[in-house]
């Protein structure tokens, strides 16, 4: 708590950083309505905007519409070799128009201002490589929209499941119950990896898992994801996870938390919170709610951040699967009270909203970076990054780069790989902006060396 305290107070305040960075004159370019699947834009942002975006699909929904990313980024076909990746990701219920309609917008603000020379955009689009996904529920996002009469949304569930009443945010294999049956063993990290976490077996075959969900893990796993957020309705805060709670021994089952139970905190939760913070406190109303949630309780105490497994705790959700499955850290972002506005507040939400996209977009440069070599300079696929005292590692991607998200700090890192033996170094992470370089070079362990020495007498010998 003190430690989150006294980085706010040393961050250099984002909202000042909007004043100082980012003089963009008021946005008439922009349409501000809602959009149904086949008008979502889009394509035209693609001819506007060719050579630094590209619109691909990552699978389909169960009525067979194709669910649509655009990557912007200033070489969008490839991944760069040092570049990041990040996702926004909307509409995991179809019924929650905001968030893809702010996705929706920040495409088109992006290609803009890239092109007006926006120093700003400019940089975002050259230094990560973005991903945008404004509808994770085609189906449902069609049913929402068919329902809505005069803008206002006749029931409340109305889309907000797939098609074949899966909700996608929490259908996700449950790997917490996994790694903490290990962790009260004893057995993390030295026998059980504390990061990614191994898909039970049954999931191939397992029926409870909706084909959109099995699509959106693919994708999860396929691109080199650092930091990634999921913009949901209904609430006006930002939720970090974990989000289900240790409720190993007691019925499970759809309740908020209880005051007394202590959640089991997440190895990284320092960070999250100040990812969680780095939005809420440049949204222009996250932490300007009179300390009340939508429900009127006090969720977030004002400050417009809470863990979810404190809050409303949910098992298999897209945020605790993305943490211990892959290399990207997930949080939820809870748009407002409203789930499907009129469209003629869509230009104030998007006001509200642009500049903590923005900032929250920066956030993947803080921490380190680096590429993990072999002697001969080849770069090594899948080789571990450990922080001393974070009880979670990050991997390589196949091009040999990762990136760990940090506070500020200095941290004891080790770079491990088959067959090499292990590198630790110190590096530093300041409070200026932009990742600290922190590469490896690992030479073959002797071990490994005695094989191949063995190898070649035994077939010398032959
Ligand atoms: C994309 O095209 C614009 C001109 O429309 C040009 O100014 C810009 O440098 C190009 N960017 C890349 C990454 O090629
Ligand atoms: C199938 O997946 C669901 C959702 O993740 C899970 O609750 C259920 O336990 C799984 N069933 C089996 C047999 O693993
Ligand atoms: C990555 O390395 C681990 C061992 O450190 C191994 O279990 C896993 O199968 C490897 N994954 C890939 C994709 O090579």
């Amino acid at each position: 708590m003190n430690n989150f305290f006294l980085l706010l107070f040393f961050q250099t305040d984002p909202v000042d950083a909007l004043y100082r960075q980012n003089e963009v004159t008021p946005v008439d370019y922009l349409k501000f309505k809602h959009h149904s699947y086949s008008e979502m834009l889009m394509k035209s942002v693609n001819e506007e905007c060719p050579n630094i975006t590209t619109i691909y699909s990552l699978g389909r929904s169960s009525k067979g519409k194709e669910i649509l990313a655009m990557i912007i980024s200033s070489n969008p076909t490839e991944h760069e070799i040092g570049e990041p990746e990040l996702r926004f990701t909307a509409g995991l219920h179809g019924n929650e128009a905001v968030g893809r309609e702010m996705i929706l917008l920040l495409m088109q603000y992006l290609c803009k201002e890239y092109k007006d020379r926006n120093p700003r955009a400019q940089r975002l689009v050259e230094g990560i490589r973005i991903h945008l996904v404004p509808s994770l529920n085609p189906d449902g996002q069609e049913e929402a929209f068919e329902a809505v009469s005069g803008s206002e949304l006749s029931s409340w569930t109305t889309g907000h499941f797939t098609n074949e009443g899966f909700d996608i945010f929490q259908n996700f294999p449950d790997l917490n119950s996994i790694l903490w049956d290990a962790e009260d063993k004893g057995m993390v990290p030295k026998l059980t990896p504390n990061h990614h976490v191994p898909i039970p077996e049954n999931f191939e075959s397992n029926s409870s898992i909706a084909v959109e969900t099995r699509a959106i893990i693919s994708w999860m796993k396929s691109y080199p994801f650092v930091l990634g957020a999921n913009f949901q309705g209904g609430e006006r805060i930002v939720a970090y996870p974990y989000d289900k709670e240790d409720d190993r021994g007691r019925s499970a089952g759809y309740h908020y938390a209880e005051p007394e139970d202590e959640p089991r905190v997440i190895a990284d939760e320092s960070l999250f919170r100040w990812l969680a913070v780095s939005y809420a406190s440049t949204h222009l109303s996250m932490t300007n709610n009179h300390h009340r949630s939508c429900h009127g309780d006090t969720a977030g105490g004002g400050i417009g951040i809470i863990n979810r497994a404190k809050w409303k705790p949910v098992t298999g959700s897209m945020n605790d699967f993305s943490y211990l499955h892959t290399n990207c850290f997930e949080l939820s972002i809870f748009l407002g009270c409203d789930k499907f506005p009129h469209q003629s507040e869509l230009a104030y939400e998007w006001e509200k909203n642009r500049e903590a996209m923005l900032t929250f977009m920066e956030q993947v440069h803080r921490g380190i970076r680096g590429i993990v070599k072999d002697q001969q300079g080849n770069p090594i696929a899948n080789a571990t990054i450990s922080i001393e005292g974070i009880n979670h590692d990050v991997t390589t991607a196949p091009t040999g780069d990762y990136w760990r998200l940090l506070n500020p700090g200095e941290y004891r890192v080790t770079a491990r790989a088959e067959g090499f033996s292990p590198v630790t170094k110190l590096c530093v992470v300041g409070y200026e902006s932009g990742a600290t370089a922190c590469s490896f070079n690992l030479a073959k362990s002797n071990w490994d060396r005695i094989k191949q020495v063995r190898l070649c007498h035994c077939e010398q010998g032959l």
